[in-house]
């Protein structure tokens, strides 16, 4: 299939805003509950709502964008139910899991808060295109600050400032057909710019995101179901479908992890990370699990996280022409030499994005987790702790999605830096 019909002129983002509202009365019920979410939040009545609430057909849902929106809402709705009480459900009640199961399965994505429904799908620009962070609101958020549409809508920015370098990366695996070195390098050159103006907008997240705020307020409710037992939810979370039907699950959690650019990323430039992600259970090492046989690290797990699109789109790029190969293959030549400079620049420039990126873990989530949270800010007491396997412990916390983060975050880290060096 057309590589460029899977995403669109805003990468992966979608071409127009998402909706702001189904349009069809009929998913009144859902909308309204959004309307008031972070109040009902802060009030524990959350669940009580959703509860109240009838099992909706998805029969009078027409557009693809009326799809997502309703996946959206019913991501919102889920973990709200899930992580909104004193202690966390682990049920979810049929009028969530029965439209929830349909919807995700109409977008092929797993019933669980996501990268596309937080951050794709969930946001508003008052700017010409989604590039300009100051021009972007999120839609919804769980605590109803600012610093969580600041921390959303930092994403929307990364996805549209990165979005025009994919065609131009797609172009220089065509030229390599042609040993066009001058394609090649200057490719890599500009993605080299542009991950360096990425890692800049990483480094804006504390002009608005609190880390306290963050910590406290945000990242609970974000949290998926999988590695969850310290947080309550040792065999995930059942969807009760009614009628003593239904299902266990256990779904990573919302991720930037889950972003379809960053893998891109790793595929055009070859980069390969092998661990899992996971905690081990049998040894104190602080090494990252490799995968075995049967298991899939977290980076190909996660992609079962992206729109099927979006998926698909990554499995076509991974199959063709490897910059990499073409780097080692070249002759010993002036444009050789230039080429593998430029190789070198781009994921050096990408290690140093992740070297930002853990920077601003250990500001987040490390330093939050050893100060006593203040006695002023509001509820989910529950949810600190659920993300702590062990308080004061930094090797055992866990991440929203799921993994040991630290170890996890160096070896990604790591690999990426490696892949600049094996080249020389
Ligand atoms: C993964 C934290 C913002 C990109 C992770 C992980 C954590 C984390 C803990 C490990 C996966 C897991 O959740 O278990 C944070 C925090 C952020 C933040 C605290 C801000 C306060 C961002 C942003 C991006 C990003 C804005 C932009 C693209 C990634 C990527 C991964 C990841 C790509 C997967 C590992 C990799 O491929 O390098 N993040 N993140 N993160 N995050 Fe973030
Ligand atoms: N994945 C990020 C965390 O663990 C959001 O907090």
């Amino acid at each position: 299939s057309n590589l460029h019909s899977l995403i669109s002129t805003n990468g992966f983002l979608p071409v127009k805003e998402p909706l702001l509202r189904l349009p069809d009365l009929y998913y009144q019920q859902w909308e309204s509950i959004m309307d008031e979410l972070p109040t009902l939040i802060k009030r524990k009545s959350v669940r009580n709502r959703i509860d109240g609430l009838d099992i909706l057909q998805t029969n009078r849902l027409n557009t693809e964008s009326e799809w997502q929106r309703a996946y959206v809402i019913l991501c919102f709705l889920s973990h709200s139910y899930i992580w909104g009480g004193d202690v966390p459900s682990e049920i979810l009640p049929p009028c969530i899991t029965v439209p929830f199961l349909q919807v995700s399965d109409h977008l092929d994505l797993p019933p669980i808060a996501t990268y596309a429904a937080l951050n794709l799908w969930n946001f508003s620009s008052t700017g010409e295109n989604f590039t300009d962070l100051d021009s972007l609101k999120a839609l919804h958020t769980f605590s109803g600050t600012e610093d969580e549409s600041w921390f959303y809508s930092l994403s929307v920015a990364v996805e549209a400032q990165g979005a025009s370098i994919i065609p131009l990366m797609l172009q220089a695996t065509e030229a390599i057909k042609h040993k066009d070195y001058a394609t090649v390098t200057h490719a890599l050159d500009a993605l080299a710019t542009c991950i360096r103006q990425l890692a800049h907008l990483l480094g804006r997240m504390s002009e608005k995101c609190d880390p306290m705020v963050f910590y406290h307020q945000i990242r609970p409710f974000l949290a998926g179901t999988k590695n969850m037992g310290a947080a309550g939810l040792p065999d995930g979370v059942f969807y009760d479908e009614g009628d003593g039907v239904g299902q266990w699950m256990h779904l990573r959690g919302g991720s930037n992890g889950q972003s379809s650019l960053i893998q891109f990323f790793d595929l055009i430039l070859g980069i390969d990370h092998p661990s899992t992600g996971s905690h081990h259970t049998s040894t104190r090492s602080s090494t990252p699990s490799k995968p075995t046989s049967r298991e899939l690290s977290f980076h190909e797990e996660v992609r079962h996280y992206m729109p099927g699109p979006h998926r698909k789109f990554l499995s076509i790029v991974s199959r063709l022409d490897s910059i990499k190969d073409f780097v080692h293959s070249a002759p010993i030549s002036p444009a050789q030499q230039q080429l593998l400079q430029s190789y070198q620049g781009a994921t050096t420039a990408f290690g140093d994005f992740r070297q930002v990126h853990m920077q601003m873990v250990t500001r987040y989530i490390i330093v939050p987790s050893r100060k006593s949270r203040p006695s002023s800010s509001s509820e989910v007491n529950l949810a600190t702790a659920s993300l702590q396997a062990n308080k004061g412990s930094t090797t055992e916390l866990t991440g929203t999605g799921g993994t040991e983060l630290i170890p996890f975050l160096k070896t990604t880290r790591d690999d990426t830096y490696r892949a600049g060096l094996t080249v020389a």
